[in-house]
């Protein structure tokens, strides 16, 4: 097969939603459509369970066991589905926005009887900044939800993107019918069914069929021809380019447990979703038909036992063939790296590979070489754009509780910052240092491997900070002038780059008030 062809043929994604809106399970249902799993029951759930909510231990062992789905590759009516999997607890979110580095596209899960909830927001912003593309389905129709125009009006002012529903349910909760395809413009009706996939549904070419009324009854049948009336009447014809652009965002609804919508769903996803797509370096775009490999690491996973301090590596493929032993330029590094244990991971296996295209995710077995946002090329120096890092919301100062093991404990943070754990910023003045996260969790993680790994004892104080913000200035000396005077607020981040602390927004507001020419920014990159 060409490059053109397997490129073609792919489809990398992520589902996002707020915990329990049913991630996991939409998961499943894809994986038993693409035939990659035979049972219902088969996906773990990342989401970690309540009783071991505040142990981490247990936590990180549930995670490692996810290693191994963190992506899942499978193939459906001859398309390849490369889906990444984002952690279902919410202090593990900086895992989820750099995976969402990694995809060309995303389904959001609402759940139908909350409505868009906060980390969905979040979510949102973060595929806007590289306008990835969004199909929302609304799950769990077999409850008493909200009025499905209200979700439309909800989805668009809270997430601030345009909707367009491709499918429409015809009642809903005890009384939820099926939903009628509005893109094949069919209707499927309801059986619920947990683990039945090829339902034996009954299809209508024609919404005036006099059968519709007597199958779902002369109300719902009414409703519906006034609902799909309204819809065509008020929505435009839905434009796949403003979708592969990230300005709308169809919607399909359905429940994922009793896997209804999922199929109409995935047939469309493969229709419309983006094949992989050019990709930002500092030098210039890369697009993924050019012979030459390139790609970049968007995650590391640590080996939590410390006599294989070895780790692994995510890396997205962006250009060319990517091939097991062959020597590529580690733009960041000294020297060439060669990977000859490279894995896939198909379903819930891992297998070694030889080859790679655009679009794959692989696992290069790393001895401590590589970090977040590292390229990988065969040969050219540039660097991927756009694997920001994001301010924190929790600040801590770190207390060297043992000062013969200050080498260890430099060592160790600067370690298990490269892994992503969470980010280091040291303060100009004192060279105070301060580790800032997005949950409570991630400082007994840090505190604990630390210890464990490389024998440095430290305490974490809390710190009264609300957010670290990257500056920049047109104006190297009005720069200068804003560092030297907020001196007491000024750190670096692990690249250098300078960063204000602020301690509040009312306070930030003012400084920013007060020095209109700085420029503030809430991510790395800008
Ligand atoms: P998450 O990964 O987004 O956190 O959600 P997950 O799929 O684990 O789903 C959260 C809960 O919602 C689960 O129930 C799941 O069964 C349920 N669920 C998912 N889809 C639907 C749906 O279409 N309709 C209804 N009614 N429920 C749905 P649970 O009680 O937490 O777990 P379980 O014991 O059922 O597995």
């Amino acid at each position: 097969m060409s490059l053109t062809e397997e490129i073609k043929k792919r489809r990398t994604f992520a589902i996002i939603a707020h915990p329990d809106a049913g991630k996991t399970t939409l998961t499943e249902k894809l994986l038993l459509f693409g035939g990659a799993i035979q049972t219902a029951g088969a996906v773990k759930s990342n989401k970690i369970d309540t009783a071991t909510k505040s142990d981490w231990m247990e936590i990180e062992k549930q995670r490692g066991i996810s290693v191994a789905t963190s992506v899942m590759g499978f193939e459906y009516k001859d398309v390849k589905i490369n889906l990444l999997d984002t952690p279902g607890h919410q202090d593990f979110a900086e895992d989820t926005y750099r995976t969402l580095t990694a995809v060309d596209s995303v389904i959001m899960v609402i759940d139908c009887v909350k409505g868009v909830e906060i980390q969905t927001e979040k979510l949102m912003e973060v595929c806007r900044m590289r306008n990835t593309p969004v199909i929302c389905f609304i799950n769990k129709l077999d409850r008493e939800g909200r009025d499905p125009y209200d979700l439309l009006d909800e989805v668009e002012t809270k997430l601030n993107i345009k909707v367009r529903p491709l499918s429409w349910p015809i009642g809903m909760g005890k009384g939820f019918k099926g939903v009628y395809n509005l893109y094949e413009k069919k209707l499927n009706l309801f059986t619920p069914s947990q683990r039945k996939l090829s339902d034996d549904r009954q299809v209508f070419e024609n919404l005036d069929d006099p059968q519709l009324d007597a199958l779902i009854g002369p109300g719902n049948a009414a409703q519906l021809r006034e609902d799909v009336d309204l819809i065509e009447g008020v929505y435009p014809d839905f434009d796949v380019n403003e979708y592969l652009e990230g300005k709308i965002a169809p919607v399909f609804f359905g429940s994922a447990v009793n896997n209804f919508g999922v199929n109409e769903m995935l047939d469309t996803f493969i229709k419309i979703a983006p094949t992989p797509k050019s990709r930002d370096t500092d030098v210039r775009e890369v697009n993924p038909e050019e012979s030459k490999f390139s790609g970049f690491v968007f995650k590391i996973h640590a080996n939590m036992d410390p006599n294989h301090r070895n780790r692994i590596a995510f890396l997205r493929i962006c250009s060319g063939k990517f091939e097991r032993n062959k020597p590529y330029n580690h733009v960041r590094g000294p020297k060439p790296l060669r990977f000859s244990n490279v894995t896939q991971f198909m379903a819930q296996d891992k297998e070694i590979i030889d080859e790679a295209f655009p679009g794959d995710i692989v696992g290069l077995y790393d001895t401590g070489n590589l970090k977040i946002g590292d390229t990988l090329t065969e040969g050219e120096n540039m660097v991927f754009t756009g694997i920001p890092s994001f301010s924190p919301e929790i600040f801590r100062e770190v207390v060297n509780k043992d000062a013969m093991k200050t080498k260890q404990l430099e060592k160790g943070l600067k370690q298990l910052m490269e892994e992503g754990v969470a980010q280091l910023f040291t303060f100009e003045m004192g060279q105070r240092k301060v580790v800032g996260t997005v949950g409570q969790l991630q400082f007994e993680v840090i505190q604990f491997r630390l210890k464990n790994e490389y024998n440095a004892t430290v305490e974490f104080h809390p710190m009264n900070l609300y957010k670290a913000c990257w500056i920049s200035c047109k104006d190297k000396k009005q720069l200068d002038e804003f560092v030297r005077s907020k001196n007491r607020y000024i750190a670096r981040d692990k690249d250098d780059k300078l960063v204000f602390m602020a301690e509040s927004k009312s306070w930030l507001q003012m400084v920013q008030d007060n020095y209109p020419e700085i420029e503030f920014h809430f991510t790395s990159e800008f």
